[in-house]
This record gives structure tokens, sequence and C-alpha cells, in this order.
């Protein structure tokens, strides 16, 4: 699915008959936009980035009519399992936010517990203030965020959170943050902390990959570093994929995990090709099923 948007003249968004949202003409040029777009998968991901985005950008300019306006909490949670895509997404997030002015940066600082939490009183308050000031402008990625309130009662963790929900407060309009992590820890540590839910109402589900997303995952990841697969390779590739969502388990990784086997195999070319005397541009383009690693090893 195309992730554009377009207005239609009374300011409001439209679908156009194949039910894509059109991009309206200063985003349709964002680089950023087009890269979220070419993500292999994630449509419903896409469906509500888009949502959102229209809907800041309609808010201005119905700011710019004075009409009534209703800015958007933008705070979000991501959820799924490792490799699906959540941190690429939320880096690109951050750069259409920039496109569009929300953002004043829009870069994406990644933070994970042993950041935000410190080992005496005090000190967890100001190492999660550090990072929030590292942020601003632009995006607090918390990833593993349910980690924080794995410690119990007296657990730094619960100090980390609200200190991070006061400087959301305070920053209201240069700062997002997005708490990331696996599915059920992440309902369970909203459910938990009645101060999260209302401030983080976006909620967007990242779901494992299938054997054939996966296996464009591998096409997509090969073309952008130059490579091609082989016929042998791609059957190779294929068969090997289908297994492995067979028998998968939350942490097999996802697309991290094709990412590690297409590096793998770029190598394995590499060590192949690297002695012959004389090498053709298709002897550096092409993965044969000979470079695959063991796939068991990956
Ligand atoms: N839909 C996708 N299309 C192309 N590449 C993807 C996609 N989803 C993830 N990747 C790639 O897989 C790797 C792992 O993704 P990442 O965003 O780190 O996952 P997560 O943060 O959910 O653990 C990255 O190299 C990323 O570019
Ligand atoms: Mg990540």
């Amino acid at each position: 699915m195309q992730i554009s948007m377009k207005f239609s003249e009374s300011g409001s968004i439209s679908s156009n008959c194949n039910k894509e949202l059109l991009l309206p003409k200063n985003l349709n040029d964002s680089a950023s936009f087009k890269e979220l777009e070419s993500l292999i998968g994630l449509d419903e991901v896409k469906k509500t980035l888009a949502e959102l985005t229209a809907y800041s950008l309609v808010q201005r300019k119905r700011e710019e009519k004075q009409l009534k306006t209703c800015p958007i909490v933008m705070h979000m949670v991501f959820k799924g399992n490792p490799g699906t895509g959540k941190t690429t997404v939320a880096r690109l997030l951050g750069k259409v936010l920039n496109d569009m002015e929300i953002l004043s940066k829009g870069h994406l600082l990644e933070v994970e517990r042993a950041d935000l939490v410190g080992e005496y009183i005090g000190h967890t308050a100001q190492k999660t203030r550090e990072m929030i000031k590292q942020s601003l402008g632009g995006i607090m990625f918390v990833d593993e965020a349910y980690t924080l309130s794995q410690g119990g009662e007296k657990d730094f963790g619960r100090e980390a959170v609200a200190t991070i929900v006061k400087s959301m407060e305070d920053h209201r309009n240069n700062l997002l943050v997005i708490l990331a992590g696996y599915s059920s820890e992440m309902n369970r540590f909203i459910a938990s902390n009645p101060g999260l839910k209302s401030r983080f109402p976006i909620h967007i589900d990242f779901p494992d990959y299938n054997d054939d997303e996966l296996f464009q995952i591998a096409v997509h990841m090969y073309e952008e570093r130059d490579y091609q697969m082989n016929n042998r390779c791609r059957w190779k590739i294929k068969q090997h994929l289908a297994e492995f969502t067979r028998c998968r388990h939350p942490h097999s990784g996802n697309a991290r995990y094709v990412r590690n086997l297409v590096e793998k195999s770029i190598r394995l070319h590499a060590l192949r090709v690297v002695n012959r005397e004389y090498l053709t541009r298709k002897d550096l383009l092409l993965i044969d099923d000979t470079d695959l690693p063991d796939m068991g090893t990956i």
C-alpha cells in the first residue's frame, strides 16, 4: 500500500478509488516518507502513520483559517517481537515529522533501562533527564520499556517513568516519546501504570513477517547493497525462510535474522571470489547458493 495522502478542496482527507491515501504535495517529495513506503509489508503501521501525519497537517491548516484545533497526542507504544521494524519505522517517522516541521531536529535517541535507571537516590532522575535533554527536538525511543516496571515497588525504574512523564509535559511541543517492546509485556506495563495509558494513546502493532515478506526483505537488502541472488540462491533462501517461519519463536529475529543472513552471505561471496585473477561485473554482483552460510549458524 502507498502511504500517501491528499487533501480535498475542503481540507479534509480524501481517499481515491483504490482506497489509497494520497500524500500532500509537500510530503510527496519527502525522501523519508518514500523510504517508509518502501519498507516491506507493515500495511497497518503505514496506514496509522499516514493518518497521524495527515491529521497533524490538517490541524495546522485549520489553525491558519481560525478553525478549532484539537492537537493530537503523538506519544506512542510500538509492540512487537525483535526485528519487526520498530526502530527502523521510528527513525523514519522522526525524519518525516522533521520534514513536516513538527519536530525541530527529528533525530532518534534509542535508550534502554540502563541508560535511564541509576544506582542511588537522585541518580535516576539525573540520568533520565540527561537522555531527555539529548532527545529534545526528536524522538526518545525507549526499547524494552516494560523492564522499567519489573523491579517491584522500590525499583528506580518507577522514578524513570515518572521523570519521562513529567518531561513530556514540560516539552510538549518538541519531544516525541515512543515506548517499545514485546506485545504482552507492553500491554501489562501500560495497564499497570495508570499515568501512562492516557499519555500514550497510540498503540501500533508490528506483527511477525511471513516467509514471503521475509524473502522480499532479503531481496530489498541485497538490492540496497547492490547485490543480486542467482536462481539457485533464491530457491534455497525461499525454502529456508519457509522452514524458519514454521518453527520460529518470538526471539528469532524476523528481519534482523534476514539481515544477518544477507550480510554473512556477502562476506562468504567475497571469500569465494577474492583471489580470482579476473572478476566480471556479474562475478561481483551475483550471490550463489554456495555463498549461503549453513543456515543453523545464523
Ligand atoms: N519491513 C521491512 N522492510 C525492509 N527491511 C526491514 C523491514 N523491517 C525491518 N527491516 C530491517 O531489519 C532490521 C531490524 O529491524 P529493526 O527496526 O531494528 O527491528 P526492531 O527494532 O523491531 O527490533 C533492520 O536492518 C531493518 O532495516
Ligand atoms: Mg529495535
